[in-house]
């Protein structure tokens, strides 16, 4: 009897504590509130060749600040692909044209809201968008660009910003050959970097 409301009130206490170390962590770390989603045109549909759509859809959804995907990531390597535009070849600027859309389009349904899997904090979006990465070069058609593209890509965007892993991209490149030499090249550049 005794024992069993001794149990009991340590229980509770340990409930109470819970809880009120939960509410703690909250006050001092407040994950960011999301914003209702901008349903603008640019947001539904991103356009092709333009990179509002990171900071008119998503930052003003998530605001995850500077150094948050949304701008730190997304925006800056959409902007700097635009700038540095007439260092690919014609090939490799349509290769360019139809990847900063594929990666904009995989995030379509976070900056909306809709669908079982939008994302709803930073650190969710950020993972998500690294996921798209490999595949969104690959389905663009990275692998079948001359070598002198790959070299300027890799000056725009550095290898570990561009694939969170080898893993990632080996799981995208897939069981062909047809990114064999993509991914020989990659592996001599990362070789050389250390
Ligand atoms: C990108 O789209 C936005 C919104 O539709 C538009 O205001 C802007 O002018 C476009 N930017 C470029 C560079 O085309
Ligand atoms: C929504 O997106 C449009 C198009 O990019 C932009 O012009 C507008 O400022 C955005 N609205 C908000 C509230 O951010």
């Amino acid at each position: 009897m005794l024992r069993s409301s001794t149990i009991c009130s340590f229980a509770t206490r340990l409930l109470g504590l819970t809880i009120f170390i939960s509410i703690l962590v909250a006050v001092v770390f407040p994950s960011p509130q999301l914003s209702p989603p901008n349903t603008s045109e640019t947001c539904v549909q991103p356009p092709l060749d333009n990179c509002s759509f990171y900071a008119d859809c998503l930052e003003t959804r998530y605001h995850c600040g500077p150094t948050g995907y949304p701008l730190g990531y997304g925006q800056k390597y959409c902007d700097a692909f635009q700038v540095a535009r007439k260092t690919l070849s014609a090939e490799g600027q349509a290769w360019m044209v139809r990847t900063m859309h594929c990666l904009q389009l995989a995030l379509v349904d976070d900056a909306l809201g809709t669908g079982p899997n939008a994302t709803r904090t930073c650190a969710a979006l950020e993972d998500k968008a690294f996921g798209t990465h490999a595949r969104c070069y690959v389905q663009s058609g990275v692998c079948r660009l001359p070598v002198e593209d790959w070299e300027a890509i890799l000056e725009i965007v550095h290898f570990k910003t561009l694939f969170d892993s080898w893993d990632a991209l080996k799981a995208s490149l897939g069981a062909g050959t047809e990114c064999l030499e993509f991914f020989v090249f990659l592996g001599k550049k990362t070789i050389d970097q250390w």
